[in-house]
């Protein structure tokens, strides 16, 4: 899709229209302003929507819904950029129309229909800007959501990787992958457990985006399961629909790092990802077994299915013995379904120990009409966690706070100078829902790259 900046001119071209507030306009066609109410005039070649004010999640929802509705009729059409200087509107004005223009298409013989231009009139300079940083950020998204959106079978850890090296390539980032025998022969054996029952062999992938003297240094952990099918504690039918969606946080995570080079910020960024399949077999790890992670804590699995927090904690250790005096590490992942019970479909649960980094998350995500909400720790919740056998247990004793006790295991693998800079991020709930939402298509999202894009260029200032 590109983009035009031009004046206002009468052509003969499709036109759609956001309106801001209730006014009386289209009156005569019973159209009451409403927010998120549409209208579609064929013979005027015109679409119109309303918000009930201008801010960063209506303006993203309403363009999102006019690129949405205008593909099917057209492949141009011409706008008016809001009347505003907030450069964070205006990006989320444009990511709409590229995020709205998106549909998952590869496995259909009828392919979508897309817009190839938008003609919009405003301030140019201010336009030029925001385009260029939407056109990437949105580009990011949506290539984060062609991932999640394959197949398991067409996306395995050595697939994965093969992106991680593409990715590298193209940007000059380092790039380290490490397969199964290293994970063994290094330790990493909690990563390895899950990874055993499976034929695609795991893969733990480290990229970094180094810029000449960065103001930052900031680590990004993904979790990266291509399948989880429960393990032996197999997940029922109903549940193992969509958990090709288990590997959204390592999704994002490639996404975030497409992106930084071309945003051109001056932060440090290295992405790491566990990436491996949860699979049944005769060699599957166990419920019973105990397991050694990389820092040396023996964990007691009582449960296969909790596999994401064990992948996890291996490359939390990986990241702090690999990585030096970085200033934040971040991990992004579909951890539990407690968070989408506790918070809903449409919200990420933020933890960690600093409230600062927390409220960043969140207040980044409202910039672009992400929802984040912290999960608080205490000091009683960490306590479930205590098994007989070993220094813990993969699940917690009681079936109430799962979202947190995931967390708080997460914080097991967490050395103690580096508790401060560690925050978790459970996008169990919005990473991959199945109907459209807000600027959404149905299936994945994307969740978690906008956010930490806006966050990395909050940080650099
Ligand atoms: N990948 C799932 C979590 C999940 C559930 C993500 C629904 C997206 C939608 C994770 O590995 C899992 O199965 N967690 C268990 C943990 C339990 C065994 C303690 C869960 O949430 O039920
Ligand atoms: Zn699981
Ligand atoms: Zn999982």
């Amino acid at each position: 899709m590109e983009f035009e900046i031009s004046s206002y001119k009468k052509e003969d071209s499709w036109e759609a229209e956001i309106i801001i507030g209730k006014k009386d306009k289209y009156k005569e066609f019973g159209f009451k302003c409403e927010n998120e109410e549409t209208l579609l005039l064929l013979e005027r070649k015109k679409f119109i929507i309303a918000i009930d004010k201008l801010d960063e999640e209506n303006i993203k929802i309403a363009s999102a819904k006019i690129a949405k509705t205008l593909k099917e009729k057209t492949e141009c059409f011409k706008i008016r950029a809001p009347k505003t200087r907030n450069i964070d509107i205006l990006e989320n004005f444009i990511e709409g129309f590229i995020l709205g223009d998106y549909e998952f298409d590869k496995y259909k013989s009828k392919k979508a229909k897309h817009l190839k231009k938008v003609i919009i009139s405003g301030n140019e300079e201010l336009l030029q800007t925001a385009i260029r940083v939407a056109t990437i950020r949105a580009k990011a998204i949506n290539f984060t959501r062609d991932i999640v959106n394959s197949m398991p079978d067409e996306i395995y850890p050595v697939v994965m990787a093969d992106i991680a090296k593409k990715v590298a390539k193209e940007n000059g980032y380092e790039c380290n992958i490490y397969d199964e025998k290293y994970l063994k022969k290094e330790g990493y054996g909690a990563f390895y457990a899950v990874a055993k029952a499976s034929t695609h062999t795991p893969r733990l992938i480290h990229l970094a985006y180094k810029p000449k003297k960065a103001k930052k240094r900031v680590v990004l952990v993904g979790k990266g399961l291509t399948y989880d099918s429960g393990g032996l504690s197999l997940k029922p039918a109903d549940f193992m629909v969509t958990m090709k969606s288990d590997k959204s946080g390592a999704s994002a995570v490639l996404g975030i790092m497409k992106a930084v080079k071309e945003l051109g910020l001056d932060v440090e960024v290295h992405g790491i990802i566990g990436a491996t399949e949860n699979m049944i077999g005769g060699n599957a790890y166990k419920p019973d077994d105990v397991l050694t992670a990389k820092n040396g804590k023996t964990i007691e699995v009582r449960n296969t299915d909790a596999e994401g927090r064990l992948v996890l904690a291996d490359c939390l250790c990986y990241a702090q013995e690999h990585i030096k005096d970085f200033d934040y590490i971040f991990d992004f992942a579909t951890l539990t379904g407690a968070c989408v019970v506790a918070l809903g479909e449409y919200t990420s649960g933020v933890m960690g120990y600093n409230d600062k980094t927390k409220n960043l998350v969140v207040e980044m995500g409202k910039k672009v009409a992400e929802l984040y909400a912290p999960l608080p720790f205490n000091r009683y919740l960490p306590k479930l966690l205590k098994s007989n056998v070993a220094d813990i247990c993969n699940i917690a004793s009681s079936r109430y706070g799962g979202a947190i006790t995931a967390g708080l295991f997460l914080s097991e693998f967490i050395e103690e100078d580096n508790k401060d800079k560690w925050t978790h991020i459970d996008i169990a709930g919005p990473a991959f829902v199945e109907k459209d939402w807000g600027y959404n298509p149905h299936g994945a999202t994307g969740a978690g790259v906008d956010m930490m894009l806006r966050l990395l260029y909050e940080i650099q200032k």
